[in-house]
């Protein structure tokens, strides 16, 4: 049974963070900040919690598609900043979306996340265990950036987004690629009870910790070959592909990527200039800003790569059908 895409939902906070914030609190400048990551403004919790971010994003999804979500038979959340290790982040969206009865689980697999989740939706969905699933992303990275460090802080903001998967005759979700460098898990990191990752000794600060440069250059060379390892392996050449959407951290990165493999960088989508890198959310906000200003439509076909802490990768290739 294939499956795909057959709703998605999004959550931005109000508060919109602006490049010129950071003039204030570290030594840094709008222009900087602009040209060498493409942001332009990032949002904010005030009180919003991740799940409660991620419930109003699924309100989104309930309102524009009109669909039921009572009947969801498994969540898979993906994030980074569970207020609680137990219960889950998905029992506890269970809960408050009046779900009857869904397998829940939490996934952490940094920005890849949601690539990871869809992969995993459509699993369940092929090997006929589940009929509706529903695939969670959403971060509250404010809360773990360290404003002290002018080479992190100007990148990160808030999101939440949801995607449902359904069985669809028409529609599939391809094969997808995955893989992790696990060696190089100390290039962006989050700890809080160790000093040492992988017998390195890190920064225990609760704060997010990036050796931008080496994830950068990872970036660029490793979603480059993977861009063409999934056309080879779902024999398609890249002129089927409507839009890419690759993991949000920074535009130049995006624009390295299709100069690369020789991509018009204008069938890209992005949602870092508009809210910065927001993790496991840039994909699915990237594709809900298409959607919303008309360029995705009916038929497109989407590929999709995910990539950050780990460090590890998800893509994969869908039909957009909505
Ligand atoms: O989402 C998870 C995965 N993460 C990523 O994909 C992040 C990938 N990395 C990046 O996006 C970029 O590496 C950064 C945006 C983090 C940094 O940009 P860069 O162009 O790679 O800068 P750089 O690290 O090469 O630094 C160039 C210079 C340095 O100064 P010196 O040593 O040349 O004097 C930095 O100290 O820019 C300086 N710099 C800044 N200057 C003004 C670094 N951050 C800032 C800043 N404002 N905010």
């Amino acid at each position: 049974m294939n499956s795909t895409i057959t709703g998605i939902g999004t959550y931005v906070p109000e508060k919109i963070v602006s490049n010129s914030y950071f003039e204030k609190i570290v030594d840094t400048n709008e222009e900087w900040i602009l040209k060498r990551t493409g942001i332009k403004e990032r949002r904010a919790v005030n009180n919003e919690t991740t799940v409660e971010m991620a419930r109003l994003a699924a309100l989104n999804l309930i309102n524009r598609y009109n669909k039921d979500l009572s009947d969801v038979d498994y969540i898979i959340f993906a994030s980074t900043t569970a207020e609680h290790k137990i219960p889950s982040l998905a029992s506890q969206l269970q809960y408050q979306l009046g779900i009857k009865n869904a397998g829940t689980i939490d996934i952490v697999a940094a920005c890849a996340g949601f690539i990871y989740g869809i992969i995993q939706a459509q699993s369940l969905i092929s090997i006929g265990f589940c009929k509706k699933v529903l695939v969670v992303a959403s971060e509250v990275l404010t809360r773990y950036t360290d404003y002290t460090d002018r080479t992190t802080c100007i990148l990160f903001g808030d999101a939440a987004s949801v995607a449902l998967v359904e069985p669809s005759l028409n529609c599939k979700i391809y094969k997808p690629v995955f893989g992790t460098e696990g060696e190089h898990g100390y290039a962006v990191y989050l700890s809080e009870f160790a000093d040492k990752l992988n017998s390195k000794s890190i920064k225990n600060t609760n704060k997010i910790v990036q050796d931008g440069k080496k994830v950068f250059k990872w970036a660029v060379e490793r979603m480059s070959e993977k861009f063409i390892d999934l056309l080879k392996l779902n024999d398609l050449h890249a002129n089927t592909i409507d839009f890419f959407i690759p993991h949000s951290a920074n535009l130049r990165i995006i624009e390295a990527i299709c100069s690369n493999v020789n991509f018009d960088k204008s069938k890209t989508l992005n949602s870092v200039t508009q809210y910065g890198n927001t993790s496991s959310v840039t994909i699915p906000l990237a594709l809900d800003l298409g959607i919303k200003n008309g360029m995705v439509k009916t038929g497109n076909k989407l590929l999709l790569i995910g990539f950050g802490g780990g460090l590890t990768y998800a893509g994969t290739i869908l039909d957009w059908e909505i």
